[in-house]
Parts: structure tokens; sequence; C-alpha cells
């Protein structure tokens, strides 16, 4: 018998009982005093990644989160590089398991209020193990030293497996220019002019609650209120247009297709947006900062001019293009890289053709398809730069075959093949081999199998894991069945050898 069945005679009461009624949720444990059934247990603390072992969380699926953010940039120089973010986010989330409590993945901000299904939970000194907590509660954990960092819930009434639930998280704080595993510029980064949000590989966490891991993809909503005259862009499409009152402008975007937290942005700045249509109907979207230097500005605007093309090429190469829209965010601030945010790919300071022909390929390799696990990066960054090789053929410029060649003349006592592309380590998720020898592997499959078990073992591959996560060796498994040959020493050779590979 269900959960639901069981308690039907208790729903109606409940109903009324219940301070708010959550639309579409199933408001099933809002009544018995204790889900019966298997006993409510907590969530994990992390997703399972050995890689960051606190990003994610257990116990919940996120369906949507719908972020509702205010944020004063930095004054000018020589104020300090500090801006101020406030926000509600509002979670829509499946219990996975009956649950005694759950965590979210928050960095640094102050949480202010928590709510689970209209009931506000009371704030507590992490309890030590073991100990109980009275009623509805949550409490923080911020060891950075661990890279631990959590919001813990704990639901009264306990959450029931299956059952839908919604969070909302009022917080906030000074935002300042937070750093990754290896000191990179990640997450809320807060430039002079507004924030440049890029969160590979666990920095979504520094601006809002959220299972920070790409297993736990969901759609989003966003209200960005900035000082008027301050463009917000973040994924997808506008869903209206931007509403001025009081001198703050609110920017509201919503981003329809499944995504991981790493893929989010809201980036803010002075951004001039410009909206145009592919041939084949795809909405594009491109804010570019005001103030890039003159060539990076007329380089920018060279390399977006190719977006379209590139799609259409990607598309008869790869699948149709997964998402509602695509575009770019080019800042005249720098966080040392590009990152391919769903739909709308972020530029330090200049987009130059080939990063925005790796950041579009993305879309479909690593956005569509995740990495399960952060030890498959090279999944990722192997294929963009792939990607990279082909449309460099495509648009005239060198042939793929030559690119590889060149990645097969680094010397074979060079360091660059001791890396294990398949498994680099958390220090050494975007080093050069995971980039070059992950698009070399691809070019040797390609010689390996032949351009049709190659082309076709790719669309298969994004076909069988569009909207979701897969490993290295759900890749092979592809290959493998596609293709009708063993590629068990072929993957070993390339992906799992610290050596260089012969060259075929
Ligand atoms: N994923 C980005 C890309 O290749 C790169 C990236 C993310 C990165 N974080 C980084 C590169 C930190 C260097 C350092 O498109
Ligand atoms: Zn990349």
């Amino acid at each position: 018998m269900s959960a639901r069945t069981r308690t039907t005679g208790a729903v109606l009461a409940a109903l009324a009982a219940a301070a708010v009624a959550v639309p579409g949720a199933t408001p099933v444990a809002a009544l018995a005093a204790e889900p019966r059934g298997e006993a409510a247990t907590p969530g994990d603390s992390g997703a399972g990644d050995p890689y960051f072992p606190f990003a994610g969380n257990g116990g919940y699926d996120v369906r949507h989160y719908d972020l509702d953010l205010t944020y004063q940039p930095p004054a000018p120089e020589p104020a300090p590089l500090v801006g101020r973010l406030s926000g509600v986010a509002t979670i829509d989330l499946t219990a996975t398991q009956n649950l005694d409590r759950f965590n979210l993945d928050l960095r640094g901000l102050d949480v202010h209020e928590v709510e689970v299904n209209g009931r506000s939970a009371e704030e507590v000194d992490p309890p030590s193990p073991g100990e109980q907590v009275e009623g509805a509660a949550y409490w923080r954990v911020q060891n950075d030293a661990q890279r631990q960092w959590e919001l813990t819930i704990q639901p009264r009434p306990r959450l029931t497996k299956g059952e839908r639930a919604r969070v909302v998280v009022t917080y906030g704080g000074d935002t300042t220019r937070p750093t990754d595993i290896e000191g990179a510029l990640y997450g809320w980064v807060t430039t002079r002019d507004g924030a440049m949000v890029v969160n590979e590989p666990e920095g979504a966490m520094t601006w809002y609650p959220v299972s920070d891991h790409p297993t736990d993809k969901a759609t989003y909503g966003f209200e960005i209120t900035v000082p008027e005259g301050k463009v917000a862009v973040a994924n997808g499409l506008p869903r209206r247009k931007p509403v001025t009152k009081d001198g703050w402008t609110t920017w509201f975007w919503k981003a329809p297709d499944q995504q991981a937290s790493y893929l989010t942005t809201a980036s803010v700045g002075d951004f001039t947006l410009h909206t145009s249509k592919t041939d084949r109907g795809l909405a594009v979207v491109n804010a570019v900062d005001k103030d890039l230097t003159a060539a990076n500005a007329a380089t920018t605007s060279a390399s977006l001019a190719r977006q379209a093309d590139m799609i259409a090429f990607f598309e008869d190469t790869f699948t149709r293009y997964p998402f509602n829209s695509f575009g770019a965010i080019v800042d005249d601030d720098s966080v040392g890289y590009a990152l391919e945010t769903q739909t709308r790919p972020v530029y330090s300071r200049v987009a130059s053709e080939s990063t925005v022909a790796h950041e579009l390929a993305h879309q479909w390799l690593g956005n569509a398809v995740s990495p399960e696990l952060w030890r498959g990066i090279w999944l990722n960054e192997g294929w963009a730069s792939y990607a990279e090789w082909l449309w460099a053929e495509e648009s005239g410029g060198r042939s793929a075959q030559a690119s590889f060649e060149e990645v097969m003349a680094i010397p074979a006592d060079d360091p660059f093949w001791t890396v294990v592309v398949a498994d680099p380590g958390p220090l050494g998720l975007f080093v050069a081999p995971v980039y070059d020898r992950g698009a070399a592997t691809l070019h040797a499959l390609r010689l390996e199998i032949g351009d049709r078990a190659f082309f076709a073992s790719a669309r298969r591959w994004l076909q069988r894991y569009d909207d979701s996560t897969a490993t290295t060796e759900d890749f092979e498994a592809v290959c493998e069945k596609v293709s009708g040959e063993s590629l068990d020493a072929f993957f070993d050779t390339w992906l799992r050898t610290p050596s260089k590979p012969p060259t075929p």
C-alpha cells in the first residue's frame, strides 16, 4: 500500500492545518505525524563524488530552483571589491527516501530564514553526532579546510519518500571573489561593475543554496534586481521585459531545460544586449560589456557573428542543438578562462572564434550529457577541444589530423603524458592533457573505428544520455556497441596509462 492511500483519511484535515498549500505538491507527509514503513534517516551530505565529497546531497532530487536575487555591485575605486547579495531561493524537490533531515550546499552567505512547505524552521547550533534536535530546525557547517559547506534542514513533519516539498531559503551577505580547489576564481566573482558568475565545478553554492553536483539537474527561474543601468543576464531566455522602479531594475530569465548547477549564471555588468535568431530559428542573446578594449570588441563581434554557422555545423555533426537558446556573456573583467554556462557561455575580456566553438560544443558535450563524477571531466574537455579541431577544419583552417599530429609531436618523456586522463584528480580537472590528450583520444578512436562508427557513437551518446549524466565506462560501452569492436585495450592505452600511446 502506498503512503498516499494509507494517509488519505487525514488529507483534508491536514490540508486545512497546513499554513501554505504547495501547488502541485503531494501533501502526504504534512499529515502523518511520522512516515510509516522505512525509518526516516538523514540525507547524505554529498552526492558520492570522491573529488568533492561534500558537493551535492543525498535523499532528494531538486526539480526546480527559483532564484530571486538583489545585488548591489561594489562602489567605485578605492572602495573594496565587495558586493552585496540578498536572495530568496525557492526550491522544489522530491524526497527520494524518508527524510529526517537533508542538506543544501551554501558557502559563506548568511541564512535568515528557512521554510519547508510553508513552515518555518528555527536556527540551532549543529548537534553533536547522535544528539537529537527538537522540531523544525536548521543549522550551518562551514569548514573551509574540508571544503564542507552545508546548510542542514530538519523538516517537521519529516518528508516521505516520493513526497514533493517546497523549501524557501532567505539569505544574503557580502560577495567577494571565491576560488576553486586549485585557486582559480569561480562562483559569484565580484567585479567592479557587477559580477562574473561561473561555477565549475562546485561554485554555485557561493551564491545560492543548491545540491551542487551535476547528478541533480533541474530547471531554473531567475529574478535579478540590480541598480538601474546595470544588466543581469542568466541562462535561457527573458521571461518578460525588465521592470524599473525606484532606481532598481529587475531582469527576468527562464531556463526550462534540465541544467547542472555548475552551468548556472546570473552575471551582472554594463552589458549591451543583442538578440537575434539563427536561420534555423534558434534564439541567440549576446551580452557584451561596453568597456571591452577596441581590439577585443572587434575580435568578439567577429567570433559571435559565426555562432549561427557553428550551431548549424555541430547540429549536422552531432544532434539537434539541445536547449532553447544560445549566446554569450563577454565581460571586461577576467576569471582567467571561459565557461560553457548553459545556453550562454561566459568569456573573459574577449571571445575568440576557437573558444566560442569550444563553449558551443560543450552545450552538447558536457551540458546536455554531463559527467556523473568529476573524474570524467575529459568527456567534457576532450570533446569540446576535439570540436574546436573539427570547426577549424570546417572553416578552412587546420585539419583535425594536423591538430592530432601536433599533440603526438609532444616528446614521450614530457610530463604531459603522465596524466591519467580518465582520473586526473581534483587538482587536475583543467590541466592541458585533459583537453589535448582527451581530444587526441577521440581522434585516435576515429582512426580506429572509422568515421561512420565514430560519429554514430557520438550521436548515440548524445541521444542515450541527453539531460542526464554518464561515465567514461558508459562512453566506452556506446562506442563498442556502435562499432562492434572491443575497445578495452584502446581506452586503457589512451585514458588510463600514464605514458605516451603509440602514434596510430
Ligand atoms: N570548463 C572551462 C572550459 O574549458 C574551463 C575551466 C573551468 C577552467 N574552470 C577552470 C580552466 C579553472 C582553468 C581553471 O571551457
Ligand atoms: Zn571546456
